[in-house]
């Protein structure tokens, strides 16, 4: 497997985190933190702050994207946000299935394909989420589960399409708790997935899609993390709200 043949991406998921005035002023922090990024750099904000992340990163290295996506076109959906309306905006990525949407959203394997296939339908990048709960873990079930979750979040979605999808592994455990997978541990399903792509879309499309590692990524450990063949860059959620330590995963990725 060769690293050079797919991109490494870092993607801030900022969560529910910064009012659109405070999203502005990270952003300002931001830019010149990564502006000699040699990795794609995604921040992907709150819907509110989405305008505002657009409007500031024109011109820049800084790509925009949002933390979810309803399914369907328009219509009755209370509350609910279409990709047209984040296409529109000039919003380039999305991520889907996130585990805090899945345990507190009632979000299940089958909406995230949903979600999957109507950004990509409409043209946005999508990074799918996967990962263990750490009591599968200690079932020993997570390769099996990590295989279910990416089997049927790209179920209906073309080899063509994989050039726009990024998948994101993320140990439930370490999300936020400060307990990172250790590089091996990440290394090793971010390979499974890897071998899964490759039963579904055949070698070639696999080599080229690439893995990110996340869950309590920091300007500490990403170096390690990302010296890992498969993994090739990370969501990061705390991390990314801080311009300094962003910048350090940042540049980590891009040696
Ligand atoms: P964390 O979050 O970096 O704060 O653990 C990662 C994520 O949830 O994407």
């Amino acid at each position: 497997m060769d690293k050079a043949k797919r991109k490494a991406i870092i993607a801030g998921n900022w969560k529910m985190n910064k009012t659109a005035t405070e999203a502005a002023e990270l952003i300002d922090a931001l830019i010149p933190a990564v502006k000699d990024a040699d990795c794609e750099v995604v921040i992907c904000t709150p819907f509110t702050s989405l305008v505002t992340a657009v409007e500031k990163c024109k011109g820049t290295n800084i790509h925009v994207g949002a933390e979810n996506v309803h399914f369907e076109k328009s219509g009755a959906y209370t509350g609910e946000i279409s990709a047209d309306m984040l296409v529109d905006l000039g919003v380039e990525y999305v991520i889907v299935g996130h585990s805090e949407r899945r345990q507190y959203f009632a979000e299940t394997d089958v909406t995230v394909n949903k979600r999957a296939r109507a950004a990509l339908a409409a043209g946005l990048k999508v990074i799918v989420c996967v990962g263990e709960s750490l009591e599968q873990r200690e079932q020993g079930v997570t390769e099996e589960l990590v295989r279910m979750q990416t089997k049927i979040a790209l179920l209906g979605v073309t080899a063509e399409e994989m050039k726009n999808v990024v998948i994101a592994y993320e140990p439930v455990w370490a999300i936020g708790t400060g307990r990172t997978a250790t590089s091996d541990q990440a290394q090793e399903v971010c390979a499974s997935i890897r071998k899964v792509l490759g039963e579904l879309y055949g070698e070639t499309v696999a080599e080229g899609v690439t893995v990110q590692y996340g869950g309590s990524m920091n300007a500490g450990n990403a170096d390690e993390l990302l010296s890992k063949p498969d993994v090739d860059g990370g969501l990061i959620g705390g991390a990314s709200l801080k311009a300094d330590a962003f910048g350090t995963i940042v540049a980590a990725a891009s040696k």
